[in-house]
């Protein structure tokens, strides 16, 4: 039996350099191991909690889709769909808000977080949460546990969540017998974090990112603002710390890589660093940038195949939340 291993990305922002080697790069791979049956989606509604603009949250919806599917997503080996697409997921959410205590969501990250910066800026504790918020990492283990996942990659700030989801499985296992499979994390130790253009962690709450389907003039661009040191073009440099080299790592050939470590080590100027760079992205952004701009242009051809996805998703989900709702004692 193959294990159900399962990830989603919320449409809150353009997708970035860091989701794309942080997240999709490493699930595109994973999706290529026999042993696995992927799942993937768009977390619309998790995206919901923070995008309250119709248009914009249309545009995302449909980026964060074109993106794995420009990137090679093939929709015929992964079930790939939208969230908001398979209502049974919401039924679940409901029932599991029943189980699952509200003292363990105020103990989630998130939103300790926004309560601890209320706290120092003396607003209202609650200041800027809505319910969807509070109630995010519910939503997220219906998404989970829904399709008995095994594997859930994600990053490190979602650890919590996934633990979320093992402990309402619990909690429901022992109420009414085993229903649930417990999932298990599966973080990208290799993958470092990437930094943003200021150096802190790239992220699209802190507006330094480079978006990955960015045109060639502005990437150039953007990339020359990569922060680096003041060492003098011929010094040599050390490219396990330099960012630069983090990123042509994974767009470059290995041969490539290891002239450009030589290069390093004899001493190679940032501006020539940065031209190498913007080579070797443009080259691998080229098409799939094609790619994503030919299916924005055409949301319907998006709509058709995460249909398809929700129709496979529901074959599971349907019959599941039936099983379920017998167990809580809805019908006989
Ligand atoms: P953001 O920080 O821009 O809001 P998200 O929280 O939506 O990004 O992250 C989506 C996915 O991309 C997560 O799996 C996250 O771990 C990964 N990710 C985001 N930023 C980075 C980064 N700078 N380096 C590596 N992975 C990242
Ligand atoms: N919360 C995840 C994030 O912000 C997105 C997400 C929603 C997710 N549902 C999920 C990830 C289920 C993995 C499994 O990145």
């Amino acid at each position: 039996m193959k294990k159900t291993i399962l990830t989603g990305i919320k449409p809150t922002g353009q997708i970035h350099l860091g989701n794309y080697i942080g997240a999709i790069k490493p699930a595109l791979e994973l999706a290529e191991i026999q042993d696995y049956k992927p799942a993937y989606f768009v977390a619309d509604y998790h995206g919901l909690t923070k995008v309250h603009n119709a248009e914009e949250f249309r545009h995302l919806s449909y980026g964060i889709a074109a993106t794995w599917l420009a990137l090679g997503l093939d929709p015929d080996k992964v079930i790939f769909y939208r969230q908001s697409d398979v209502p049974e997921i919401f039924e679940l959410n409901w029932i599991f808000s029943c189980f699952a205590s509200k003292g363990l969501m105020n103990r989630a990250h998130a939103y300790k977080a926004i309560v601890d910066s209320n706290k120092n800026s003396q607003k209202d504790l609650d200041f800027g949460v809505n319910m969807g918020l509070f109630n995010y990492p519910i939503l997220m283990a219906a998404d989970i546990l829904m399709f008995k996942t095994e594997v859930v990659p994600v990053g490190k700030d979602q650890v919590q969540h996934v633990e979320i989801a093992r402990d309402i499985a619990e909690s429901f296992n022992n109420n009414y017998g085993e229903t649930f499979l417990l999932p298990e994390y599966k973080i990208q130790e290799d993958t470092a974090v990437l930094p943003g253009l200021d150096g802190r962690k790239m992220s699209k709450s802190y507006n330094n990112t480079i978006p990955l389907f960015e045109e060639p003039n502005k990437l150039q661009k953007l990339i020359n603002k990569i922060k680096t040191d003041s060492l003098p073009p011929e010094a040599p440099k050390d490219p396990d710390t330099s960012v630069l080299f983090m990123l042509y790592k994974e767009f470059a050939s290995p041969t490539e890589v290891e002239k450009m470590k030589e290069q390093y080590l004899n001493g190679i100027g940032w501006g020539e660093a940065k031209k190498e760079l913007f080579k070797v992205m443009d080259r691998f952004i080229k098409q799939p940038r094609e790619k994503y701009n030919e299916l924005m242009a055409s949301p319907e051809t998006l709509d058709g195949i995460l249909k398809n996805g929700a129709e496979k998703a529901r074959s599971i989900s349907v019959p599941f939340l039936k099983e379920i709702k017998r167990k809580i004692g809805f019908y006989a």
